[in-house]
């Protein structure tokens, strides 16, 4: 292996006690290259070609108030595999923020638990005092990675290759985009929405294969929504306006209290990709942070997500002093996520719940060629109780019910494990999962990667990475055909 590094960055962030700045989730300030990576076990497989992509939340500076781990700067990793062989590199995004804070060398922005008073510059985003981290989610399209966050930022370019930053995409509308826009491999258009304190309150875009806007439309609600994802079918996309939100009261003293509002449902519009008139339909109350897919069938569309039983939960009591209620909303064993079904009636308007698994998971992966249409098998990840760490994978055969599972081992976090296809594979999981895992037995990282028709059998292969990774979330898998501009 050979690592090249890059020149430091400023980083004042000192040493604490607190939770999601410490073990897996320490942050990492290294930037490096690294190729010939060292197999730890069995053999790269030769049959992928593409790169597993992650975004991280990394915080550098030391906070001015309360630090939440969604508050971290935005790091992309990334392992290229080609021929049989893999390489590693890792970059900050160099965003608008990111290169004021190197100027000022400190924190300019408070973070999601902090006063808006905090912020010494204005802010970013839907909430309107943060720093748009660029921290959250990550896609190609058109051939170009594109980096967000959750609060509806400016949505960041950057050659999926080199990890350079190219700078905000020139598309984003001034409400910026969520941080889960989606690609539709069968049309090549990137789908997207965001949210804000204005009425309409929510828009829904298209972006084509071409990379220019197609459509950008409102999505009315009653006030400011929060949500986090969407999903799309061949002909819909589907966006939620679930019953937690902000309180509207605390927000006119722009205090930022996401709270349930009892009494009103779950609500799901089905807008036409094509412009035609959007249906809204009802369901029973919750909060739902990720959707796996959807499709449509017949008479009804079907969506599939993580509905969670307790979406305000108590306090961990077992979290650090000080730490008990945001490490209970960062749990998915205290808001209790489980595989749902939701199928919408396009004849009587009506909406049919159903329970796919009874398990604890979430951040759910299919295979990208099925978004969209009908498929049959989900990847989810299962977690620590008490922590936002993942300590294994769940597969999902939704036709026959099926459940397999893997776990990492004591000590050992993944982060999403996307579905690279098998060069030359048809069937839906004629494939692989790839993840990164965070060892806090050894203190080190590496890349593991599961047969996906087998997750069971364990890594098929593990690689060394060069440096120990902060946990991280969300992942996308981009083939060597979507790496090529315009593909
Ligand atoms: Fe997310």
């Amino acid at each position: 292996m050979t690592i090249h590094r890059m020149p430091p960055i400023v980083a004042t962030l000192e040493p604490s006690n607190h939770p999601y700045l410490n073990g897996a989730w320490t942050p990492l300030h290294e930037e490096v290259d690294a190729d010939e990576l060292q197999v730890i076990e069995g053999a790269i497989p030769s049959d992928i070609d593409g790169v597993y992509l992650r975004n991280t939340e990394n915080q550098i500076h030391q906070p001015l108030g309360r630090f939440h781990p969604f508050d971290g700067d935005g790091m992309i990793h990334q392992i290229a595999f080609q021929n049989g062989k893999a390489s590693y590199r890792n970059r900050f995004l160099r965003t608008r923020c990111f290169e004021a804070e190197q100027e000022a060398r400190g924190s300019l922005w408070g973070g999601l638990a902090d006063p808006v008073a905090l912020a010494k510059r204005p802010g970013f985003c839907a909430h309107g005092s943060l720093k748009d981290s660029s921290s959250t989610d990550v896609v190609v399209h058109a051939g170009l990675g594109l980096s967000t966050f959750y609060q509806c930022g400016e949505g960041y370019r950057f050659d999926p290759l080199t990890l350079d930053t190219i700078g905000p995409a020139p598309w984003v509308p001034i409400d910026g985009i969520s941080a889960h826009p989606k690609v539709d491999e069968a049309t090549g258009e990137l789908l997207f929405f965001n949210y804000s304190k204005q009425a309409p309150y929510l828009h829904f875009g298209i972006v084509g294969a071409d990379d220019k806007l197609k459509s950008y439309r409102p999505v009315p609600v009653p006030g400011p929504r929060l949500p986090h994802d969407m999903a799309f079918t061949e002909h819909y996309a589907i966006i939620n306006d679930m019953p937690m939100f902000w309180d509207e009261e605390l927000l006119k003293r722009d205090i930022h209290a996401v709270r349930m509002h009892d009494g009103l449902p779950s609500r799901f519009a089905l807008v036409p990709r094509d412009g035609g008139e959007i249906r809204w339909f009802e369901a029973a109350p919750t909060y739902v942070l990720h959707w796996l897919n959807a499709y449509e069938d017949g008479d009804e569309v079907i969506l599939d997500g993580y509905f969670q039983e307790q979406p305000m939960p108590p306090p961990r009591t077992d979290a650090p002093k000080g730490f008990g209620s945001m490490m209970a909303y960062l749990d998915e064993h205290s808001f209790r996520s489980r595989l749902h079904r939701w199928r919408f009636n396009l004849v009587d308007g009506t909406t049919r719940e159903e329970r796919l698994d009874e398990a604890i998971m979430e951040f759910g992966m299919i295979n990208g060629r099925f978004g969209g249409r009908p498929y049959r098998y989900g990847y989810s990840t299962v977690s620590e109780p008490g922590w936002f760490l993942f300590t294994g994978f769940v597969k999902n055969d939704l036709v026959t019910g099926e459940r397999w599972t893997y776990d990492l081992g004591p000590g050992r976090y993944g982060s999403e494990a996307p579905f690279a296809p098998r060069i030359g594979g048809t069937a839906e999981d004629d494939g692989y999962l790839v993840s990164f895992v965070t060892d806090e037995n050894t203190g080190t990282s590496e890349c593991v990667v599961l047969d996906a028709a087998r997750i069971q059998d364990g890594p098929v292969c593990r690689i060394a990475l060069p440096h120990k990774i902060c946990s991280g979330t969300h992942a996308y898998w981009a083939g060597r055909a979507q790496l090529a501009r315009g593909a």
